[in-house]
């Protein structure tokens, strides 16, 4: 890209064409307060005009966020015209604004403080009449709180670019617009997947994970045998949350953490992934040789199962009977764990930390219960633990590296590891079935052909004769494309991988928020690379496990061979798999 010329301040610098003024200006190391831009132009609607700068020769003020350099230009950031409209602005947002702070989660990364301390923001000078507000709580994943929303689009236009879906929109006119699902509908009588995503980019707190801390706390009090479970991509965020930099894996201290907060056992879902791909690897070896329905899909994502049943209700045959591997830890916890244990599954209560918003709906599906019990009580996201750690007052970059519990559940692999990303179901599997049909373990161990942040990868395996085509897709609108493909009879793959948010579980709508003014200097322009970063610390994990084979987990056999007796036996069938049903996607 050509580079012009430009002074901002009266100094000259030199940048590359294209680029906005907010953007040029960081480079040069100016921080223009903003609010409704985000990542590089994914959102720009140049509604908010907290950016307002001079440019010499303009009419007025321009908001930065949208107005590109050119050649010579000359703009003035800190004059008293511009410091005073971008104040003003701030205060016109936080006059509609509920501004309960102290009972709001986004407190501490909350955008529209960060740019009202930015700008000076501290008078409500504008008073009157406030925007009628909904507040959406009725799913267990998302609470939609319209008296926080600072009509910035970000959701809207995330909600678009993961999933191609337009679940959110701006409904009504002038003073009484608000941003909702059609017809100002809940997210539960909508298509909503209840992934997240928008939730990820919300700079207040309109949009946030409806928190299940409370719970957690209760059954403490209530003297239940509180287990919690890990799902693979939590530890490759969380220490975001305590200032580390992005892609610090923090295994150890989260188990050090869960273990300070009281929690009876500290399990990793990964034991749980082992048994999936025990289980769905056998499925899929099934399906191929007895002329079963094919491509058979993942089912891991409850993201993704949602979109599935929403608009595919006549690929559902095709979708792995395999519960979620949050729902199998819970199962074998409240039966293999608890009989071995003798503890009556009631007494029991089985937290999930996940990266996921849309675990918290799947723990309340009933089709996912055993014996009229749940197999999760209740769900955090990644955030909400780390919430729980700061409220006790743990100090987390001081913790020791803890290890999980090792007995029955405790042992994994690095094929569990790899869950948390875009393609790793995949790995897992395909280091089962080669070994499965060769009777030799792969000598790579890695299935290089699968990784990457494609939105759509393929890839075909030639083992001991056969060959496998294989495909993976994350975000629903690259799995839109697959899956029209299979509706339309052009589909030539045996087995898909679908993960419901762009990059998979490390990016997840429950996982740490990423955005420069709240992170370490080093991660600044971290909006392009997070997903990267976060997917290194998980395969980092798996090259330094000694076994990284699901079948060569050790407790996975032994719950096999004392348990389940085989893969898809009628116990596992039982315990660990699922059905799923069409939906209505507007259903009020
Ligand atoms: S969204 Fe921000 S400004 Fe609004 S109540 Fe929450 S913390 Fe306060
Ligand atoms: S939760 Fe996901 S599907 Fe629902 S509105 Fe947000 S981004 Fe769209
Ligand atoms: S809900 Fe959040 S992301 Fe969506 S428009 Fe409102 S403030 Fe912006
Ligand atoms: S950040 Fe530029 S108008 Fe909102």
């Amino acid at each position: 890209m050509a580079k012009i010329n430009i002074k901002i301040e009266g100094i000259p610098y030199q940048v590359e064409e294209g680029l906005t003024v907010l953007e040029a200006a960081k480079l040069c190391g100016y921080e223009i307060p903003s609010l409704c831009a985000f990542n590089h132009g994914e959102c720009s609607r140049g509604s908010c005009r907290v950016c307002l700068v001079e440019v010499k020769g303009a009419r007025g003020l321009v908001a930065s966020c949208v107005y590109p350099v050119n050649e010579g230009m000359e703009i003035t950031i800190s004059s008293p015209k511009a410091s005073e409209a971008r104040r003003a602005s701030v205060e016109l947002l936080l006059s509609n604004h509920n501004q309960n702070c102290q009972q709001c989660d986004k407190n501490g990364k909350c955008e529209l403080l960060h740019v009202a301390y930015l700008t000076g923001a501290r008078e409500g000078r504008y008073q009157g009449a406030k925007t009628p507000t909904t507040l959406d709580q009725l799913t267990p994943s998302i609470i939609r709180d319209t008296s926080k929303c600072i009509l910035c689009g970000r959701c809207v236009e995330r909600c678009k670019n993961a999933h191609g879906m337009g679940i959110l929109g701006f409904e009504n006119r002038g003073f009484r617009t608000i941003v909702a699902p059609a017809e100002n509908r809940s997210f539960a009588n909508s298509p909503c997947i209840l992934c997240g995503q928008c939730v990820s980019v919300c700079p207040t707190g309109a949009l946030m994970e409806k928190s299940e801390i409370d719970k957690v706390d209760a059954a403490f009090k209530a003297g239940k045998h509180v287990v919690v479970q890990t799902a693979p991509a939590v530890r490759a965020a969380l220490g975001e949350e305590f200032g580390m930099p992005v892609g610090t894996p923090v295994t150890g201290k989260m188990v050090a953490a869960l273990r300070r907060l009281g929690f009876k056992k500290v399990y990793d879902t990964n034991f749980a992934a082992d048994v999936t791909i025990m289980e769905e690897g056998t499925e899929l070896l099934e399906r191929i040789n007895n002329g079963g329905v094919l491509p058979m899909i993942t089912s891991c994502s409850p993201g993704w199962i949602n979109y599935a049943e929403y608009n595919y209700g006549d690929l559902l045959p095709h979708l792995s009977t395999c519960k979620s591997p949050q729902q199998m830890q819970g199962a074998l916890l409240k039966d293999y764990y608890a009989a071995k244990k003798d503890i009556a599954p009631e007494d029991m209560f089985v937290v999930s930390v996940m990266p996921c918003t849309a675990k918290k709906y799947e723990k309340e599906r009933p089709e996912l219960r055993v014996n009229e019990i749940p197999d999760v009580d209740a769900v955090l996201t990644t955030r909400e633990l780390a919430r729980m750690i700061k409220r006790a007052g743990i100090v987390f970059h001081k913790l020791p590296d803890e290890e999980f519990d090792q007995d029955l559940m405790g042992e994994y692999t690095g094929a569990a590891v790899i869950f948390g990303v875009t393609g790793g179901v995949m790995e897992a599997a395909l280091r089962t079935v080669y070994y499965v049909l060769t009777g030799t373990e792969h000598e790579a161990i890695n299935f290089e052909a699968v990784r990457g942040l494609e939105g759509i990868r393929e890839a075909s395996l030639d083992i001991n004769g056969m060959t496998v085509n294989v495909a993976i897709a994350h975000g629903m609108k690259n799995a839109k494309v697959l899956l029209d493909e299979i509706r339309e009879g052009k589909s030539k793959y045996h087995f898909i991988e679908i993960m419901g948010c762009p990059g998979g579980c490390i990016a997840g709508g429950g996982q740490p928020l990423v955005r420069s003014c709240f992170m370490p200097y080093e991660d600044n322009d971290i909006q392009d690379t997070f997903r990267a970063k976060r997917a290194a610390a998980l395969y980092s994990e798996d090259e330094r496990q000694v076994l990284r084979q699901s079948h060569n987990n050790p407790q996975v056999k032994k719950l096999y061979d004392e348990y389940l007796i085989k893969p898809n036996s009628h116990k596992a069938h039982e315990l660990l798999h699922t059905t799923y049903k069409a939906k209505e996607g507007y259903n009020d």
